[in-house]
C-alpha cells in the first residue's frame, strides 16, 4: 500500500492507506476513516458522509476541509493536517474549547468538533488577513449557514444548539484577537 507523510498537529506522521488506480482515476480512502483508524485521532466525526454538515472537519494547511470527501492521495506530502485532538497545548485548552464548555455549546456534542475546527481556520483566516475585529453575531451565524463572504461552507447543528454556539465563538474570538 501507498503511505502518506503529513505534519500532524506538528508531529511528522507516516502511514499506509489504501488505494487503487492511478492519475485522475485514483481513487483512495477518505481522510476521515485515515486519520481515525490509522492515526487514532477521534475529534473528527463521521456525521453525514456527503460534505453536508461539518462534523469530520478537520485543518489542510489551514483550510478547513470536511475530511468525509478527501481522498488520502489528495493531501499533499508534507501537509500540516490540525484536528481537534492536538488543540490543546501544554495541558491548556484552546480558547474555542474553554469557550464551548464555558458556553455549554452542545447537547449530545456530535457536530462540536466540526464547530470548533471550521471556527478555528475561520477566524484564524482573518487574523491572518489583519481583520482583528470580533465578528458579530450575524457574521458568526452567516460562517455557520456558509452565507459568508469569506466562507462558503455550513455547519450543522442537529441538536440546534446554535445559538450557544454562536455566543461560545464570539467569545473564543475576543481572546484570539487579543
Ligand atoms: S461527515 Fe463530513 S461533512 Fe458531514
Ligand atoms: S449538539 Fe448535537 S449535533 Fe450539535
Amino acid at each position: 500500500m501507498p503511505v502518506r507523510t503529513i505534519r500532524l498537529n506538528g508531529e511528522e506522521t507516516s502511514a499506509e492507506y489504501q488505494s487503487a488506480g492511478t492519475g485522475d482515476d485514483q481513487a483512495s480512502e477518505p481522510l476521515l476513516y485515515w486519520l481515525r483508524e490509522r492515526l487514532g485521532q477521534y475529534g473528527p466525526r463521521f456525521g453525514c458522509g456527503v460534505s453536508q454538515c461539518g462534523a469530520c472537519t478537520v485543518l489542510v494547511d489551514g483550510v478547513p476541509t470536511r475530511s468525509c470527501v478527501t481522498d488520502v492521495h489528495t493531501v499533499p506530502d508534507g501537509a500540516e493536517v490540525r484536528t481537534l485532538d492536538g488543540l490543546a497545548e501544554n495541558g491548556e485548552r484552546h480558547p474555542l474549547q474553554k469557550a464551548f464548555v464555558r458556553f455549554q455549546a452542545g447537547q449530545c456534542a456530535f457536530c462540536v468538533n466540526g464547530m470548533v475546527m471550521g471556527a478555528l481556520g475561520w477566524l484564524e483566516g482573518r487574523i491572518a488577513a489583519g481583520n482583528r475585529a470580533v465578528p458579530s453575531a450575524d457574521e458568526i451565524r452567516d460562517f455557520l449557514s456558509g452565507a459568508g463572504e469569506d466562507n462558503d461552507r455550513n455547519y450543522l447543528c442537529r441538536c440546534g444548539t446554535h445559538t450557544r454556539i454562536t455566543a461560545a465563538i464570539r467569545s473564543a474570538a475576543e481572546e484570539m484577537v487579543r
